[in-house]
Formats: structure tokens, C-alpha cells, sequence
């Protein structure tokens, strides 16, 4: 039986983890799951989030899949601890924020900020703080709560006056205090990496996603039938699959159908 690694967001974010994935993988087999449904994850309670991700992983189990890869910076923050635990006998689960916190905090020097850019629930539970912390204890945090940026991406609003004012106002405040690196904490952000760069060219800009990838390609335990009929990839979401196709452009042109499930 075919083996998969199972990869999840709550849209088409976790695409810039999955093209990471696939360039380091390429002859493996991926399932990657959009819970288009539910998002945005960001602005939801940490139980709602907790229970919409503990659905998505009986769905891998159930496909065969032995290691998940969350592309969901929330999804780690908030319901990974438990999720590890009731897991643990089937699954090994990568959660974005603990596998990459000492990469994203290389290179910095006492006192340097570093800015985080994420959801509400992610800024409100501090985890970025945390892991990174347990690297570089004398770097400061600044988290940024940047609601809004997901359903820009999602719904494609690169162009609209109102949307690239709210980017403006939350990258003043990268350039007020004067950080030293963006950590992208939304794997939805990559999709605004342009929008960042023009607005401020003056910032390190961090896109967890390339180490991401190959942490799991170094530690995901992979039998053969990973390798099956090589490099197969199938969507699924919970919502509007035509729409995904379309806002997952940037990383992913997806040809074949995408299931709702
Ligand atoms: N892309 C996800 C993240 O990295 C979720 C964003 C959302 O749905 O609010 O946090």
C-alpha cells in the first residue's frame, strides 16, 4: 500500500511548505489537506482549532499516512502538544514553529528584535517566543498580529487599496522598531513576500518553509512505499475546491482535480 506524508493548513498557506517538500522529495508521494472550510484557523479558539486538525489527521491516518508535516503555524501553536500525545502510536508529526525556531534565530547578535508576523491565535499563545528563546535567550520578540492577511491571500486581493493598507500598517511597525528580521509566521505570508519587499526592502526576511523541509526529509521515518509509483500528490479540502485552485497559483499550478472531502 502506498505510504504519504500528510501535509495540512487551513487553505492554500501550507502550498509554500509543500512546494519546499516536493523540491527536496521529489519521488515522494504527498497528501495535502486544505480546510478551506474552517479557515481562517487564526481568529478561532485554540478547541476549535484543536478539533478541526484532530479531524484532518484521523483522515491521514485512515490514507496510510505515517508522518504529517503541519504547515500551519497555528495549528502548531495551539493544538500540536495534545495532538502529539494522542498520535503518538501512529503518527510522527512535524508542527511548523518548534522544528524551525533555532534556524529562524541564527545569526543574530544580543538584543537584536526579531518581528513575527502571524495569526491572532499564534501571537496570543507566544510560542514562537518560547521556542525561540530555548536557543537564544537574549533576542527579543515582537509579535505582530496581522488578522486579515490570510483572507487576502485566499481571496486573491493583492490589488485592493484596503488590503495593501493593512499590510502598510503592520510593516510600519517592523520599521519602527527597528527588527532586524521578519520571521513569516503564517505559511499564507510567503504569498505576500513581493507586496513585503516593495513596501520594505530594508528587512531579513525569514520563510520558515525551505527548513522545514529538510528537517522532515533528514528525520521523517519513510518506508519504501513512500517512493510507490513516485511523486504522487492529491489535494483535498474541505470547501470550494475550484477557488483553491486558483488562489494556490503562486506555488502550486494544480492540474489534477482536488477532492472535497
Ligand atoms: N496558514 C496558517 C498559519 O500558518 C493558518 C492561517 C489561518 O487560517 O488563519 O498559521
Amino acid at each position: 500500500m502506498k505510504e504519504y506524508i500528510g501535509v495540512l493548513d487551513s487553505g492554500v498557506g501550507g502550498l509554500s511548505v509543500l512546494s519546499e517538500l516536493v523540491k527536496v522529495m521529489p519521488e515522494g508521494n504527498f497528501l495535502y489537506y486544505g480546510d478551506t472550510k474552517n479557515m481562517p484557523y487564526g481568529t478561532k479558539t485554540p478547541d476549535e482549532i484543536y478539533f478541526y486538525t484532530k479531524k484532518i489527521l484521523e483522515f491521514f491516518v485512515y490514507k496510510n499516512v505515517k508522518n504529517v508535516v503541519f504547515a500551519c503555524n497555528t495549528t502548531s501553536a495551539v493544538a500540536y502538544d495534545k495532538l502529539k500525545v494522542e498520535f503518538n502510536d501512529v503518527l510522527k508529526i512535524f508542527p511548523l514553529i518548534q522544528t524551525v525556531a533555532q534556524d529562524a534565530s541564527k545569526n543574530l547578535k544580543n538584543g537584536d528584535l526579531i518581528a513575527v508576523l502571524a495569526t491572532k491565535a499564534t501571537i496570543n499563545s507566544k510560542k514562537y517566543e518560547a521556542e525561540i528563546k530555548k536557543y537564544n535567550s537574549k533576542i527579543d520578540i515582537l509579535g505582530i498580529d496581522c488578522t486579515g492577511f490570510v483572507e487576502i491571500v485566499e481571496n486573491r486581493l493583492y490589488e485592493d487599496k484596503n488590503a495593501i493598507d493593512l499590510v502598510k500598517s503592520k510593516l510600519d511597525m517592523v520599521k519602527t522598531n527597528n527588527a532586524k528580521r521578519v520571521i513569516l509566521g503564517c505559511t499564507h505570508y510567503p504569498y505576500l513576500l513581493d507586496m513585503f519587499r516593495k513596501i520594505n526592502p530594508d528587512v531579513e526576511y525569514f520563510n520558515p518553509a525551505g527548513c522545514l523541509a529538510e528537517i522532515v526529509k533528514n528525520e521523517a521515518k519513510l518506508s519504501q512505499d513512500f517512493y510507490k509509483d513516485k511523486g504522487e500528490i492529491k489535494f483535498f479540502v474541505s470547501k470550494n475546491p475550484d477557488e483553491f485552485k486558483k488562489s494556490a497559483k503562486t506555488f502550486f499550478d494544480i492540474k489534477d482535480d482536488v477532492y472535497l472531502v
